[in-house]
């Protein structure tokens, strides 16, 4: 496993790579059991694996957690080495962003405005305009991103479709405690306490899937499910939505794939979750 946090190294290293697929997973380190979910299924479908590991200040707000956010690349490359990963790209700020950079990606319409993108302006610009750079010097044949972030998922697979950009984006299932709570590496922020009371998301969104599999496909008796059960716990709601997978529209009737998304604040940690909704299955 080698450890490149130069541009330049990054190329040459490209540049030598002539056959052999290259299996792609942008993550912001601190890593979890979700994260080598992705890396062991872009180890699966690959030749190589290239991981990044980059805390990216673009897709952060001016109050938000930047400074705090975990970090411990020493942590990270002990618990890739075993995974059979060939490239960790571990750059600096001032790698990908130098003094002069100067553009955005702006992915427009509902994917990149609505729920996370109303919560946090500016994020999903930060996001693409990362994840382009970066698929741009890695040029991977696919790119591996958890349906956990589900709307950033669906975006990238936007951009990169508007774009016509030569890589094919590989959702992979959200990885759960044994409480149902999704992994993120924001869990780290959670007091004994608050850690025990978050697993009243996925339980809610679980409660709401149930209804959905037994054949309800009103969304607001699916979206309510939600409501009641998060009422009974410490979570205080931000939103919960069932939104198609394609246009990003709330939807009224569970009449095509959707998903069931909700963001959640349990002391001052806002937790996301989600779960699909496919009306031509039992189940995800
Ligand atoms: O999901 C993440 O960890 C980040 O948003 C990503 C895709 C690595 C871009 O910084």
């Amino acid at each position: 496993m080698r450890v490149i946090q130069t541009v330049s190294e990054l190329r040459s290293w490209r540049t030598t790579q002539a056959g052999g697929s290259i299996g792609f997973v942008p993550t912001m380190g601190y890593l979890h059991d979700g994260h080598l979910a992705l890396v062991r299924r872009a180890h699966a479908e690959n030749d190589m694996v290239v991981v990044s590991i980059f805390v990216n200040p673009l897709q952060f707000g001016p109050h938000e957690d930047y400074a705090r956010y975990p970090r411990d690349l020493e942590r990270d490359l002990r618990l890739l080495e075993p995974e059979g990963v060939a490239i960790v790209f571990a750059p600096s700020v001032e790698e990908i962003y130098p003094p002069d950079f100067s553009t955005a990606v702006v992915v427009r319409g509902p994917l990149a405005e609505r729920l996370e993108g109303a919560a946090r302006p500016g994020h999903f610009t930060g996001v693409a305009t990362v994840v382009m750079r970066l698929v741009n010097l890695v040029q991977p044949h696919r790119a591996y991103f958890g349906w956990k972030d589900a709307q950033q998922l669906l975006l990238v697979r936007r951009m990169v479709r508007d774009l016509a950009l030569p890589v094919e984006i590989v959702p992979v299932p959200t990885v759960r405690e044994p409480d149902g709570l999704a992994m993120s590496s924001r869990n780290v922020y959670l007091s004994p306490e608050e850690r025990v009371s978050a697993a009243a998301l996925p339980r809610a969104l679980f409660a709401a899937l149930a209804r959905f599999q037994e054949g309800e496909r009103n969304a607001e008796v699916l979206r309510q499910t939600v409501r009641t059960e998060l009422a009974a716990s410490p979570l205080r709601l931000d939103y919960v939505s069932v939104s198609d997978c394609e246009v990003f529209q709330e939807l009224e009737q569970v009449d095509r794939p959707a998903l069931l998304l909700a963001a959640a604040w349990i002391g001052t940690t806002r937790l996301i979750d989600n779960v699909l909704l496919d009306p031509g299955k039992r189940s995800r």
